[in-house]
């Protein structure tokens, strides 16, 4: 996908309301988002910031939602800020130990020893090891488990950090990103982030046309 870039959010919006008209069973989730209702899967949905008339403020409120899913656990557990991957809701060391390499893991250790592109149900006990394609730790300086929803927002906007992103860069990552992705269907065992793939990518690029601001704190 290194080629595709998107020119705008409104192209992006405009994509997927193509798309989801295309698709008739998500149809329900727009004309709700649409509708200025409430959440989808206990994520609120742009339209619910719709009434907040500054720019500035809007942004903010926005992105503390888009928080929710970035500090869940199943981004939170690829995005640590030092050591090596954490695993579960609560978060713990990754078992076995791995190390993070350079975000492959260490040689004769590497994730794709034991993670492949699906999940794959454990054969004798409930649970799976988690898979999507190519499975790997995100860099130190995209790390941000544990951070406050300020702290995140600052770091993900740092181009030095960030992996030189624009705002329209997030915006397509976190609507079209197949690890992103994965934290809606984590595999047998394990709750998903709160919203939908989509309704996260419409509120990254509903903030980032309020400006991309900060909330503070
Ligand atoms: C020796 C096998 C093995 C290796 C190597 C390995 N993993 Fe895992 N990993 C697992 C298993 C098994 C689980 C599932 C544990 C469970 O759910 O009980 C898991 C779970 C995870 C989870 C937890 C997902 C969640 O939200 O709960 C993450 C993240 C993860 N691995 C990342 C990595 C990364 C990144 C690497 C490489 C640096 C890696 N793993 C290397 C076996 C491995
Ligand atoms: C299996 C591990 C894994 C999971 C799960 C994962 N990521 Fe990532 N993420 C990565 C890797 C690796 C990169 C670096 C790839 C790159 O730069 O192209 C990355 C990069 C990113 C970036 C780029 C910008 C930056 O500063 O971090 C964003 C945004 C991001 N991830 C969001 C998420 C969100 C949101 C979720 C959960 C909904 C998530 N990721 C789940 C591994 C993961």
């Amino acid at each position: 996908m290194g080629d595709f870039r998107v020119t705008g959010s409104a192209a992006v919006l405009a994509a997927m309301a193509a798309l989801l008209s295309a698709c008739g069973e998500r149809a329900p989730e727009t004309e709700a988002a649409g509708a200025g209702e409430g959440a989808v899967n206990g994520l609120m949905t742009p339209a619910a910031f719709s009434s907040i008339a500054g720019d500035e403020a809007r942004a903010a409120a926005l992105f503390t939602e888009i928080s929710k899913v970035m500090l869940h656990p199943r981004c939170a557990n690829c995005h640590p800020r030092e050591g090596g991957p954490t695993q579960g809701d609560d978060m713990l060391p990754h078992n076995p130990p791995v190390v993070r390499g350079f975000g492959m893991g260490a040689a004769g250790m590497e994730c794709s020893t034991c993670h492949g592109s699906v999940n794959v149900e454990f054969a004798s006990m409930t649970g799976s090891i988690p898979g999507a394609e190519p499975w790997m730790l995100a860099p130190a300086s995209m790390g941000w488990a544990g951070a406050s929803a300020a702290e995140l927002c600052a770091q993900i906007k740092d181009t030095e950090l960030n992996g030189g992103r624009t705002l329209d860069d997030l915006v397509f990552h976190n609507s079209e990103d197949h690890l992103v992705n994965w934290a809606w269907h984590p595999g047998e065992g394990r709750s998903p982030a709160p919203g939908d793939q989509e309704t996260f990518g419409a509120l990254t690029a509903a903030w980032a046309e309020a400006g991309g601001h900060c909330p503070e704190g």
